[in-house]
């Protein structure tokens, strides 16, 4: 089979969390975490509120610093990366927030090529010049998630599934090799969940990123990821595939009688296949 990263078939894992903690105080919100991840696969997190979901994908990022572990990828110690270094890492995982972080009365394509920040001159973001390549590629990127008819218009006239794919195009300006998403559509109505969410399967699927969600819902990281970590009071209490993820498991994971209902999820569940889910190219 091809591969398109020979030094995850050289032995070492693409991604890897060891022993990794923070601590705020005397609270433990990410308590000795192991991940490994081989493959660019498209991993959910889910867990109750306050189960360190937030902080562990803040310290892959490094938004937030580990208070010990490390993390590594293709080998390179990113715990250890200070300044241009870190700012680098930075672009390649870019981040996507519940609250889509744009600048509302910007229009949608500056919006897109903020993505590009990181590589451009002083000069260049003082008078906001950018590459007549640079947006052509976001406008192609625009189009690539249904929306590059929003191009000219103010992001804040856009609806919060249109606002959160403009921050996915922000993130694809970065060309990154990890699109980490912190609750990605905790802010949105089913309907536009649905399409974040695919487009986020699609990124995945065809460019092969990888994607690591925190997901609110049980059901959502079952139809969409490959891969499922529940955490726990800071720990990692599973680490499996959807099938693995029983009702006894999410039992475990939410705590009994909790935020977690059986009779909603699997009632979702049941309207939409995976297999469906696979097959949806097209966007609302
Ligand atoms: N900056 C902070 N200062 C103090 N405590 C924090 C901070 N960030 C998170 N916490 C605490 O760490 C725990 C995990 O939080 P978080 O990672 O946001 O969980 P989740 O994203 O799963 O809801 C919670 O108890 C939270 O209150
Ligand atoms: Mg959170």
């Amino acid at each position: 089979m091809f591969t398109a990263y020979p030094s995850a078939k050289l032995g070492g894992d693409m991604l890897r969390i060891d022993t990794l903690t923070k601590r705020f105080g005397d609270k433990t919100a990410v308590d000795a975490a192991n991940i490994s991840v081989n493959e660019p696969s498209m991993i959910g997190i889910i867990g109750r509120s306050g189960a360190g979901k937030s902080t562990l994908l803040r310290m892959v990022n490094r938004l937030s610093d580990a208070t010990s572990g490390t993390i590594t990828y293709e080998g390179e110690d990113i715990t250890a990366l200070r300044g241009a270094a870190r700012r680098h890492w930075q672009s390649r995982c870019a981040m996507i927030f519940q609250q889509f972080n744009l600048v509302p009365r910007m229009d949608v394509v500056s919006n897109v090529l903020h993505g590009t920040l990181n590589k451009r001159s002083t000069f260049a973001t003082m008078f906001n010049l950018y590459p007549q390549s640079d947006i052509h590629r976001a406008i192609e990127i625009l189009d690539r998630l249904g929306i590059a008819e929003q191009a000219p218009k103010r992001a804040e006239a856009l609806s919060g599934g249109q606002q959160q794919r403009v921050a996915i195009a922000r993130a694809l300006m970065q060309d990154p090799k990890i699109i980490l998403a912190d609750e990605p559509i905790a802010s949105l109505d089913p309907m536009n969940a649905q399409v974040v969410m695919q487009a986020l399967r699609r990124i995945h699927e065809e460019d092969g990123r990888m994607v690591i969600a925190n997901l609110h819902t049980l059901d959502t990281a079952r139809r969409y990821c490959d891969r499922v970590i529940g955490m726990r009071d800071g720990r990692i209490v599973f680490d499996g595939t959807p099938e693995q993820l029983t009702t006894g498991v999410a039992r475990d994971i939410y705590g009994a009688g909790a935020d977690f209902s059986e009779a909603a999820t699997s009632t979702e569940i049941e309207t939409l296949d995976r297999s469906e889910v696979r097959e949806v190219k097209a966007y609302a």
